[in-house]
């Protein structure tokens, strides 16, 4: 069995990842993963950097942004290969975030077929669980599915963009 190097190009990184070339140089430039360079000026990444981006993508597809994988990552030792412990303080940090959005997605997936309070009123059941849209009080979007989450007018405010 041939021995796999500890280095590999960007163009390995991507095959292996299953994600572009294009996405990791930008990861690079977001500081999210790191290139070391050979007299040649190319890129070799170490090959721990896989589990970073196969980390990345799995948050992305939860729909963790960026910005917040970047500072969980932040978090892991940029000049060696993590270790087992180093990836469980990270995980420790990211467990309520995580936490929140699988409760999220369950309610999701259990709630569909019933009234989410999302102001719509357009099932049976609006009139139960939300009649004349009472839970509008509370805020926008569908408060039934994501209780917690403030209002975007708010969110607008205070940052500008949702
Ligand atoms: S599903 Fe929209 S208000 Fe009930």
């Amino acid at each position: 069995m041939a021995v796999l190097s500890d280095h590999i190009t960007i163009t390995e990184l991507s095959a292996r990842s299953g994600v572009a070339a294009s996405a990791l140089r930008y990861y690079e430039d977001l500081g999210l993963i790191a290139a070391e360079r050979t007299s040649g000026n190319q890129r070799r990444y170490r090959r721990s950097v896989l589990r970073r981006v196969a980390v990345i993508r799995a948050a992305r597809t939860m729909g963790v942004p960026l910005s917040a994988i970047a500072s969980a990552l932040r978090t892991l030792p940029g000049s060696r290969d993590p270790t087992p412990a180093d990836w469980e303080r990270l995980s420790q940090r990211w467990h309520r975030e995580l936490d929140a959005r699988i409760a999220v997605l369950e309610k999701l997936r259990d709630q569909l077929s019933s009234c989410i309070g999302c102001g719509c009123l357009s099932l049976e059941r609006c009139k139960i669980f939300n009649p004349d849209d009472k839970v509008s009080v509370e805020g926008d979007g569908p408060r039934l599915l994501m209780p917690d989450e403030p209002r975007v007018a708010t969110k607008r405010g205070s940052r500008g963009r949702a």
